[in-house]
């Protein structure tokens, strides 16, 4: 058992802490929200994340939430840094959460200080000579990033594909590989360079699939071939493997964004222009006003047209909007004059989407739209009794940026059905039965 602090209550540093309670660790989590602190002391998780909860209720004896950065650090082994490390203007990462937990490490503080935060490669250099220039030459220094996925964080952190942990004395890496010895899965020791060069490039590779299988999709709309037959055929090949190469409207969320930008601009300030992932973060701006291009191939112009918007998160179970494609795609539908009606199960755009409103059911959204667009792959969309929801909408189209029905069966229901990627009968070829409603309207 050791005793460890943990910094930030953010997704990363709330699922770490719970989980290290539950192999066994003594856990204190330090955050500056009162707010969240206050939550988390009333056995509430202040983010939506599946299983947290019961972690932290579970776990209730090994662990402690404070504000004080001394009560957190009072006899700790180790000091893990989870605290958020966003993107600035010019496309680094903001390291100012990381310096201020650095500041107030107490002095006369001995351990191990890890780096959970993803960090441009160099930082924990740079760390280093900081500790060392503030007296904390005790304090040792390891590169232990993470590979959560909102949604599924609390499972990945238990079954890992791999621990890595780059640290610059072998020690300390045996160490903090130690603390995962419950865990089945691979250590990864690496000096603290590659192992901050892992996480960005982890990120990059698989934001690299998917705008790949997007561009793919794009064509396969142009020459007749379907892009779900296509990731799978490819994804058979051990080599290639079937993971992230799900076409869609794009990737979106906290982290992607900003480390593959972390990563290109590192790149360039170190002299090298990394044009692949130039391509890459085009690519995915540009698929996602593809959705509403799809609809105004269908619809004509949009001002007037009442369009509901199914999915806000940027992925299913979770509520987190950070980046996600919904937002780009309601704003646009705004900007062309379009009615936007949206849904989330969890995700509250009240506030954030002007000119929308949020619905409360997948029923109330579709009612009387002239289209829909699926953005978010949530279980409840693929469930839904789309047969019902058809008779209350104005014109039955919809684009799936998610690729999440069937097409036939959506055809078969009278639908007018766009996926992406997938071969679409000619637009407006409505069936017959739809022909005097509409007639109606014109
Ligand atoms: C991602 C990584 O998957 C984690 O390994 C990493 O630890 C984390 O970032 C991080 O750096 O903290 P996350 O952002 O939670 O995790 O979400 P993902 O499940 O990776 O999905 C990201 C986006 O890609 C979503 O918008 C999703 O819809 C999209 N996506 C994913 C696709 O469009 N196609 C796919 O085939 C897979």
């Amino acid at each position: 058992m050791a005793r460890i602090a943990v910094f930030g209550a953010g997704y990363a540093g709330l699922v770490t802490g719970a989980c290290l309670a539950e192999i066994g660790h003594e856990v204190a989590i330090r955050d500056i929200v009162p707010e969240k602190i206050e939550a988390l002391r009333a056995g509430r998780a202040p983010i939506y994340e599946p299983g947290l909860e019961e972690l932290l209720e579970k776990n209730r004896e090994r662990l402690r939430f404070t504000l004080d950065v001394g009560e957190a650090a009072d006899g700790a082994d180790f000091l893990f840094v989870c605290v958020g490390t966003p993107s600035t203007y010019s496309g680094d990462a903001d390291l100012w959460a990381v310096w201020t937990v650095i500041d107030e490490i107490p002095a006369g503080m001995r351990g191990l200080l890890v780096m959970k935060s993803t960090v441009p490669v160099g930082t924990g250099e740079k760390v280093r000579a900081t500790l060392d220039a503030q007296g904390l030459e005790n304090v040792g220094y390891v590169s232990n990033p993470e590979f959560l996925a909102e949604g599924t964080a609390v499972h990945d952190f238990m079954h890992p594909d791999r621990v890595v942990v780059g640290a610059f004395r072998p020690e300390d890496a045996d160490e903090v590989a130690a603390l995962h010895e419950k865990l089945e899965t691979t250590i990864v020791k690496t000096d603290v360079a590659s192992a901050e060069m892992i996480k960005l490039a982890a990120n990059a590779f698989l934001t690299t699939r998917i705008s790949f299988i997007n561009e793919i999709a794009n064509v396969c709309e142009l020459v007749g071939a379907d892009v779900v037959d296509v990731a799978k055929g490819i994804g058979l090949d051990h080599r290639l493997g079937s993971h992230f190469l799900r076409a869609g409207v794009g990737w979106g969320g906290s982290c992607f964004g900003k480390d593959v930008s972390a990563l290109k601009q590192l790149a360039g300030n170190s002299g090298y222009h990394f044009q692949l992932l130039a391509a890459v973060i085009e690519v995915n701006e540009l698929q996602k006003p593809r959705a509403v291009a799809k609809l105004q191939k269908h619809l004509g112009k949009l001002r007037g047209k009442r369009v509901a918007v199914l999915g806000l998160a940027f992925k299913p179970h979770t509520d987190d909007m950070r980046e996600s494609p919904s937002l780009v795609i309601a704003a646009r539908l705004v900007a062309e004059g379009a009615e936007v009606r949206t849904w989330d199960p969890v995700a509250d755009a009240r506030g954030l989407l002007q000119g929308a409103q949020q619905c409360e059911s997948i029923a109330e959204a579709v009612a009387g739209a002239d289209a829909a667009v699926i953005v978010t792959d949530w279980p409840e969309l693929a469930e839904a009794d789309w047969a019902e929801l058809r008779k209350t909408m104005r014109s039955p189209h919809v684009i799936d940026g998610r690729n999440l029905l069937d097409p036939e069966k959506m055809r078969a229901l009278g639908f007018a059905y766009e996926g992406i990627g997938r071969p679409t009968p000619p637009f407006g070829a409505l069936p017959e039965t739809e022909e005097p409603e509409r007639k109606l309207r014109q």
